[in-house]
C-alpha cells in the first residue's frame, strides 16, 4: 500500500501534469476540463472561498448549464469538487448568487447552523408549446456547500419572462433585508427585490436605462465599498453587463456610483455618465464576495472572456477561465468617485526572487532582464517620461510574436496590442489594439502587470485603469523587452517576479 506521504506526491504530481497544458493559467481559476463562463455564487463561508460557475458537464462549448464548483483557503490554491447544481428536467442553472443565512430567515438550514442558500435563474429554453422562461429559484446546502436541495416550491420570483435573470442577493442592513439585484436585459433596467425570508419577494424599485445601453444588461452586481482606503467611508458600485454593447466590442462591463437606502440605488452622476469597469476585452460578470468578514477588502473575480469568441479560444480539454481575484474600493479623482482594482494581496505569496532594476539605459535594462521573465510574472514598472512620447513593454515576446502593453503620450492613452501575439486566427475578432484613456498630469506612468501564459491583467496608476486580455502566444515566447520612441524616458524603475504554479503544492 502506498504511505500517505508517497500518495501526496502522486496526487501532486497528477495535478501539475493535467494543469500543464499549452496556454493553461497557472494561478488563475480554470475547471479541469470542458466549458465555463460567469462566476456564480461567490461566498466567504466558515474559512473556505467558494467559486461556482457557469459550467457544462458534457462538453468543451456551452450548453446544459449547470453550477461548478471550487474551494481555496487562500483565494488561488483551488480544489475542484463535483457539480454542485446540475441541470435537470430541461431547466438549465443560470447565473445568479450565494448569501449564508446567519439567522435561518429561509427555514432551510438545520441543527441551528447558518446554511447556505443559492439564488439562481432557471432557464427552460423553448418548446414546441412554450416560450423561453427564465425564472429566479432557490437551492439550499448544510454541509458547507458540498451537497444542494433545490427548493420544493420553486420558483420563488416569476414574471413570465424569456429575459429575466442573474439575480445577485446580499443582506442590506439599511433595509434590515435580504435585497435582491436583478437584471431585465431587453429592457435595460435593474429590479431590485426585497424579502425577509429569500422566499417571499417584493418589488422596491428599478435603476435604469442609464450609461451604455448597447445589447442586452445581465448579471448585475451591488456592492458596498471603502473610499480611499477607508473603512468607515463607503459608497455603493451597480456593476452591469452589457453583451453586445461592451466598450471594446463584444461584452464589457460598466458600473454606477451612488447610494443605496436599503430600497433603491440613486446614481451620484447624470444617466449620461458611462464608466468601464475594465478597458479590456476579456473581463465580463464579475461578482464580489459575499460573507467576507467586514475588516476585509471587497474581493470581486470576474470570467476571463468575451462572447464574440468564447466558444472558439484555442485551449483543451477546458475553455474558459476566471480572472484573479481583485481587491476593490473607490478612489477620490477630480473627475468623482472611480473604482480602483488590485491584484489579491495573495498572489505576492506565489513570488519567486525578485529582479530589480532602475535606470535611464533602455538597451542596458533589456540586457539585464534577458531570460529573467518566462511565461507567468508579475512586473511592476514606474515610468517617469521626461521627454519620452511612447514606451511599450513587449510581453510573451518570441521572434515573430509578442504583446504589447504600451502609452502614447500625445493621445493621453494607455493601450494593449495582441495583433502579432501569436495563435489569433480563431476569431476575427480576436485580434486588435484596444485603448484606455489615461492622462498623467505628473508624467509618471506606473503599471502593474501579470501575466500567466494566456492571460494579461493590466492595473495602470495604482489599479485606476485595469484591462483584462487574453493572449495565444506560441510555446517558447517567454521574452520581454522595453522599447521607447523619442528621448528615453528620464528614469525607468523595474520589479518583476516570477509567479510559481498555483497547481504545484
Ligand atoms: C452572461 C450570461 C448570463 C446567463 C449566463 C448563461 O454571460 O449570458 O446572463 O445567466 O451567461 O450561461
Amino acid at each position: 500500500m502506498l504511505k500517505p506521504l508517497a500518495l501526496f506526491a502522486l496526487t501532486a504530481l497528477f495535478a501539475h501534469a493535467q494543469y500543464n497544458e499549452p496556454y493553461r493559467p497557472q494561478f488563475h481559476f480554470s475547471p479541469k476540463t470542458n466549458w465555463t463562463n460567469d462566476p456564480n455564487g461567490l461566498v466567504y463561508f466558515d474559512g473556505e472561498y467558494h467559486v461556482f460557475y457557469q459550467y457544462n458537464p458534457f462538453g468543451d462549448t456551452w450548453g446544459h448549464m449547470s453550477w461548478g464548483h471550487a474551494v481555496s483557503p487562500d483565494l488561488i490554491h483551488w480544489q475542484e469538487l463535483p457539480v454542485a447544481l446540475a441541470e435537470e428536467n430541461g431547466v438549465m442553472i443560470f447565473t445568479g448568487s450565494i448569501v449564508v443565512d446567519e439567522r435561518n430567515t429561509s427555514g432551510f438550514c438545520s441543527d441551528g447552523k447558518a446554511c447556505l442558500v443559492a439564488v439562481y435563474t432557471g432557464h427552460t429554453p423553448k418548446s414546441a408549446t412554450a416560450n423561453t422562461l427564465q425564472t429566479q429559484n432557490l437551492a439550499y446546502s448544510n454541509d458547507r456547500g458540498r451537497t444542494w436541495t433545490k427548493f420544493s416550491a420553486n420558483p420563488v420570483l416569476d414574471l413570465k419572462m424569456t429575459d429575466f435573470r442573474d439575480p445577485h442577493v446580499f443582506w442590506s442592513a439599511a433595509g434590515s433585508r435580504w435585497v435582491m439585484a436583478v437584471a431585465l436585459p431587453n429592457e435595460h433596467k435593474v429590479l431590485f427585490y426585497g424579502a425577509s425570508d429569500l422566499k417571499h419577494w417584493s418589488k422596491l424599485s428599478e435603476f435604469g436605462p442609464a450609461g451604455a445601453v448597447g445589447g442586452q444588461w445581465e448579471c448585475p452586481t451591488l456592492a458596498e465599498l471603502p473610499v480611499d482606503g477607508s473603512p468607515t467611508r463607503t459608497r455603493f458600485v451597480l456593476k452591469i453587463g452589457l453583451n453586445p454593447g461592451g466598450l471594446q466590442g463584444g461584452s464589457g462591463e460598466q458600473y454606477f456610483v451612488g447610494t443605496f437606502d436599503g430600497t433603491k440605488f440613486t446614481n451620484d452622476n447624470p444617466a449620461t455618465t458611462t464608466l468601464w469597469t475594465d478597458y479590456g476585452k476579456d473581463c465580463y460578470c464579475a461578482l464580489v464576495f459575499n460573507g467576507l468578514p467586514r475588516t476585509q477588502t471587497p474581493v470581486m473575480l470576474g470570467w476571463m472572456n468575451n462572447w464574440q469568441y468564447a466558444g472558439k479560444v484555442p485551449t483543451q480539454p477546458w475553455r474558459g477561465q476566471m480572472t484573479l481575484p481583485r481587491q476593490v474600493g473607490l478612489k477620490t479623482t477630480p473627475a468623482g468617485l472611480r473604482l480602483v482594482q488590485q491584484p489579491a494581496a495573495i498572489l505576492a505569496t506565489l513570488r519567486g526572487e525578485r529582479f530589480a532594476w532602475s535606470g535611464q539605459n533602455v538597451q542596458e535594462l533589456n540586457t539585464a532582464l534577458k531570460a529573467k521573465a518566462g511565461t507567468g510574472y508579475e512586473l511592476q514598472t514606474s515610468i517617469t517620461l521626461g521627454d519620452a512620447q511612447k514606451i511599450e513593454w513587449k510581453l510573451l515576446a518570441s521572434d515573430g510574436a509578442w504583446t504589447t502593453v504600451g502609452y502614447d503620450r500625445a493621445k493621453g492613452e494607455i493601450y494593449l496590442d495582441r495583433t502579432r501575439s501569436g495563435n489569433v486566427a480563431f476569431s476575427k475578432d480576436f485580434p486588435g489594439r484596444i485603448t484606455a484613456p489615461l492622462t498623467l498630469p505628473a508624467g509618471v506612468l506606473k503599471l502593474r502587470i501579470i501575466v500567466d501564459r494566456s492571460t494579461l491583467e493590466v492595473f495602470a496608476q495604482a489599479g485606476l485603469v485595469a484591462m483584462t486580455d487574453l493572449t495565444y502566444p506560441p510555446a517558447g515566447a517567454n521574452n520581454i523587452e522595453f522599447t521607447t520612441e523619442g528621448p528615453a524616458p528620464k528614469r525607468t524603475e523595474v520589479e518583476l517576479w516570477p509567479l510559481t504554479s498555483a497547481w504545484r503544492r
